[in-house]
């Protein structure tokens, strides 16, 4: 299974987003791919945010070898799931998709239990806690994605 996570700038949220679902990938034995895109253009070629990388490092995941990249049609192709960090960021990605790709599109908010799990708030122009909050929410609605997959 392929999946791509995607946030406006590829730096801060669906760079997190990919270390964590690797890492939980790795726990559970699971087969995914996973890789993170943005749907804006300004950082391409870049690593993670510093305040991402060091709010991942803090519980043992290292994202610092990722670079930035911007979603491409052929990604439709490409993944099995592509995970929008918010809402703009998903309906971007419904606007790019060709028709017969859209049902691959998803809020990753939506995978919680059955609860909203919401958007993954921007954390760009926060500090270290924003990142941190950030980490534990993507933990969660991660866990969750996880567990409906396994179901
Ligand atoms: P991301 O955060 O979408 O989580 O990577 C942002 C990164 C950069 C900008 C905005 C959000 N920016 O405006 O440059």
């Amino acid at each position: 299974m392929k999946v791509l996570m995607v946030c406006l700038g590829n730096i801060c949220r669906s760079p997190a987003a990919q270390g964590v679902l690797e890492f939980l990938a790795r726990k559970h034995r699971l087969d995914i791919q996973v890789d993170s895109a943005g749907t804006a253009a300004y950082h391409i070629g870049k690593r993670p945010d510093a305040r991402s990388i060091a709010a991942l490092a803090e519980i043992g995941i290292d994202i610092s070898q990722q670079r930035a990249r911007q979603v491409s049609r052929h990604d439709f192709e490409e993944f099995d799931w592509i995970l929008a960090m918010d809402r703009d960021n998903l309906n971007n990605l419904a606007q790019l998709a060709p028709a017969q790709e859209r049902a691959k599109i998803a809020l990753l908010g939506e995978y919680r239990n059955g609860l909203n799990g919401g958007e993954v708030a921007d954390p760009y122009w926060g500090e270290a806690a924003e990142f941190a909050q950030m980490r534990e929410h993507l933990m969660v609605l991660l866990q969750d994605f996880i567990s409906e997959i396994k179901s």
